[in-house]
């Protein structure tokens, strides 16, 4: 007791300096065992960090628009893809690509109480989105005839509850030790005048660092040398929310790794905008480097400005999809990584001076996150490769409307009509030209279009007939 009674007191002294002392108002209540728990949280909590972090409540983000702020180059679709995908597939048929995927947010749009990758998110069984990027990699393993591992970023919050679900499907088929996780670091949640709140009585609120702590995160949890010790050199990153994304798409290995123009240390893929006014970032250059511009940061002007054929001269938006290199992560988080802080303002929930819990209707504290695409102008040349919406990108976001369960699964369902259409099966479609059927595919089935075709074929050589019935 005497020890806890002085790691108060010195707690209290620590804290006090930085006027955030009152993080222990409840203190005097607490039973030994939560007391420990929070004075170690203070202790892990470096002061300097929160008052940086509260003096830059104030700045207005920062950004200033480079005078020579140009659009990306992008590598279009050509002639020329066949070579990237064949060096590409040279990669993963080596053992030389691993797939991170972040899923460490907290996923609040959704409301989903549980870790997003747990949602049922296909369009007819309602596979969690876990299963259907296990699926992807499993087909990838067998297709390719290599190991893929897979390295998962969870977050403190939904650690647990990650490994349990996997757990519990028998990670999917992919083998335990073939899959890693490992929990994010955190920031403090602070008051929209810089203090910080208390979640509990006992514990003081913070939020996931944002996607941009995946690459401390790979160092820290020991992945990158996991990765280096089993011979990987190229990372596939991507959401935990698009259930179209490619994970392992052996074009885009390819560019990333042989491009002549690609330092093959970051890359990523790009959609055309549907709009000058979509809320999307955008890829852009300046000082020679790549960069990806807030939505928010593009002045409407610039966004709305067209070519001489009339596309969008900033039509390059970003969809969270990248390569790295291994050597490129380990180079930038050698000696620490410094990304820039983006704030939101958000409704956190708190426990106010009287112990009651306060559910707040408006924002009422700051979120201070980093972002992965802030890595990319550190590369010393990196590539943008073009990809289409509807092949690849139906995030669920938010639970309706744009970006929702609703239509990612209509994408899904599109997507499979468009491929087994190719591959010569008959789809029912509506006088508009919709398909008017629901289709799920499991990657085990066909994970791209190539694959559809192959698998109408040995249909077509068992001598199946190929059609889908409406409904
Ligand atoms: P989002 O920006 O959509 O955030 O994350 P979110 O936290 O999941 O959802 P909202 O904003 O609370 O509704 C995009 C991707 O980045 C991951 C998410 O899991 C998702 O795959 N992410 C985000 C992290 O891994 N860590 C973070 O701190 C934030």
């Amino acid at each position: 007791m005497t020890t806890l009674t002085s790691r108060l007191e010195r707690a209290r002294e620590r804290l006090a300096g930085h006027g955030q002392d009152h993080v222990l108002h409840h203190a005097a209540s607490l039973d030994p065992v939560r007391l420990d728990h929070l004075l170690d949280q203070v202790d892990a909590l470096s002061l300097e960090q929160v008052d940086a972090l509260a003096a830059a409540l104030d700045d207005d983000g920062g950004f200033v628009l480079p005078a020579d702020l140009a659009p990306a180059t992008i590598v279009r679709r050509s002639p020329l893809d066949a070579q990237w995908t064949a060096h590409g597939e040279a990669l993963v048929r080596a053992g030389k690509v691993a797939c991170f995927m972040v899923a460490g947010g907290q996923g609040t749009r959704l409301g989903w109480d549980a870790p997003k990758g747990t949602f049922p998110a296909t369009p007819i069984t309602q596979a969690p989105l876990f299963q259907v990027f296990a699926e992807q990699i499993l087909a990838a393993r067998q297709r390719f005839g290599a190991m893929i591992r897979w390295y998962i970023m969870t977050s403190p919050m939904n650690d647990a509850p990650t490994r349990e679900f996997f757990a519990s499907h028998d990670h999917f088929g992919l083998g335990a030790d073939t899959v890693m996780f490992f929990p994010q670091g955190t920031l403090p949640s602070l008051t929209l005048d810089g203090k910080l709140l208390l979640a509990e009585t006992d514990e003081i609120a913070v939020n996931p660092d944002g996607h941009g702590g995946s690459l401390r995160a790979l160092r820290h949890s020991g992945a990158l040398d996991d990765m280096r010790a089993h011979g990987i050199e190229h990372i596939s990153y991507f959401q935990v929310d698009n259930p179209l994304v490619h994970a392992v798409d052996p074009r885009f290995v390819g560019v990333h790794a042989a491009h002549p123009d690609s330092s093959g240390e970051m890359t990523s893929k790009m959609v055309a905008k549907r709009d000058a006014a979509e809320k999307v970032g955008v890829f852009c250059t300046s000082g020679g480097r790549t960069m990806v511009v807030e939505y928010s940061d593009l002045p409407a002007a610039l966004a709305a400005e067209r070519d001489g054929s009339g596309r969008l001269r900033f039509d390059a938006g970003s969809i969270a999809i990248h390569m790295l290199s291994r050597e490129f992560v380990e180079r930038l988080t050698a000696h620490g990584l410094a990304l820039p802080l983006h704030k939101a303002r958000k409704k956190v929930p708190f426990v106010n001076d009287d112990g009651v819990r306060v559910e707040p209707t408006s924002p009422n504290a700051i979120k201070m996150e980093t972002f992965v695409f802030d890595a990319i102008p550190m590369a010393r040349a990196s590539l943008v490769l073009e990809t289409d919406r509807a092949e690849e990108f139906a995030p669920i976001k938010n639970a309706d409307g744009d970006d929702s369960p609703a239509t990612s699964i209509a994408a899904q369902s599109a997507r499979a009509a468009r491929w087994l259409e190719a591959a010569g099966w008959a789809i029912p479609r509506s006088a508009e030209g919709a398909p008017d059927c629901t289709i799920e595919l499991s990657p085990l089935a066909a994970s791209c279009e190539a694959a559809c075709a192959r698998l109408a074929a040995r249909a077509i050589e068992r001598g199946a007939r190929l059609a889908i019935t409406p409904g």
